[in-house]
């Protein structure tokens, strides 16, 4: 059999990162966590202390590497061979991704990257644009969502079972905005690509969402 893609998108907070990794594991293909990059980009970006500009961060997106290490239970990120799994996922990058991953000059970087890494071999990516620019021909297309506040509340236990104070409020106003600044911005906005399986995980256990995806797989 040929190289497969896998292409799975959606709002943030569906679940895609945990869903897309069992996926790619059960299946022994490489798991591309194509919002990882966008974070390390942003990283990177508040690591130079620089105020923002959009040349700047182009130039960031077409110098770094990034590479992942997949692991059961933790997809390790690296930027520039320095270990950022953590790192990636503070509130500070979370808070202005949104802004970075608009500019297209770092879509344009992000995308050819994705491209490379994701027909070197059978691949599931997981993102916002991957059924819809990134690879428009994947064998298989899943758009993942789930009510605002469903999704508000998964984020909400994963951040308490991390010991950190947060408030379930503030995180519904942080995924509604996220939202519509994802969906509404010019270049590759979040949309369900017409050809694409959609699933509203609101009411369905992650073992239930794999199962129905690798169903989809099946062909
Ligand atoms: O899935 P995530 O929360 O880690 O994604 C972080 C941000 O990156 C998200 O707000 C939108 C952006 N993103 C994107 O624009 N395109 C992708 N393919 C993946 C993520």
């Amino acid at each position: 059999m040929g190289k497969l893609v896998v292409a799975i998108d959606g709002p943030a907070g569906a679940g895609k990162s945990t869903i897309a990794k069992l996926v790619a594991e059960k299946l022994g293909y490489v798991y591309i966590d194509t919002g990882a990059m966008y974070r390390a980009v942003t990283l990177k970006f508040l690591n130079s202390g620089e105020a923002f500009s959009e040349e700047l961060v182009t130039s960031i997106a077409n110098k770094i590497a990034i590479t992942f290490k997949p692991e059961p239970g933790c997809n390790h990120v690296y930027m520039d061979g320095k270990e950022v799994t953590e790192d990636i996922r503070s509130s500070k990058v979370t808070g202005e991704v949104s802004e970075v991953s608009a500019v297209p000059g770092v879509r344009t970087a992000m995308v050819d990257l994705q491209r490379k890494i994701g027909s070197a071999d059978s691949a599931v990516l997981d993102g916002r644009d991957i059924g819809t620019v990134v690879f428009p021909d994947a064998d298989v297309k899943v758009f993942l969502t789930a009510s605002v506040e469903e999704r508000a509340k998964r984020r909400y236990l994963e951040l308490k079972e991390k010991g950190k104070e947060v408030k379930l409020e503030d995180i519904i106003h942080d995924i509604a905005a996220r939202d519509k600044y994802d969906s509404e911005r010019k270049v590759a906005p979040l949309r369900c690509a017409d050809n694409a399986h959609y699933i509203d995980t609101s009411d369905m256990s992650i073992p239930q969402v794999v199962a129905n995806i690798l169903e989809l797989c099946k062909g």
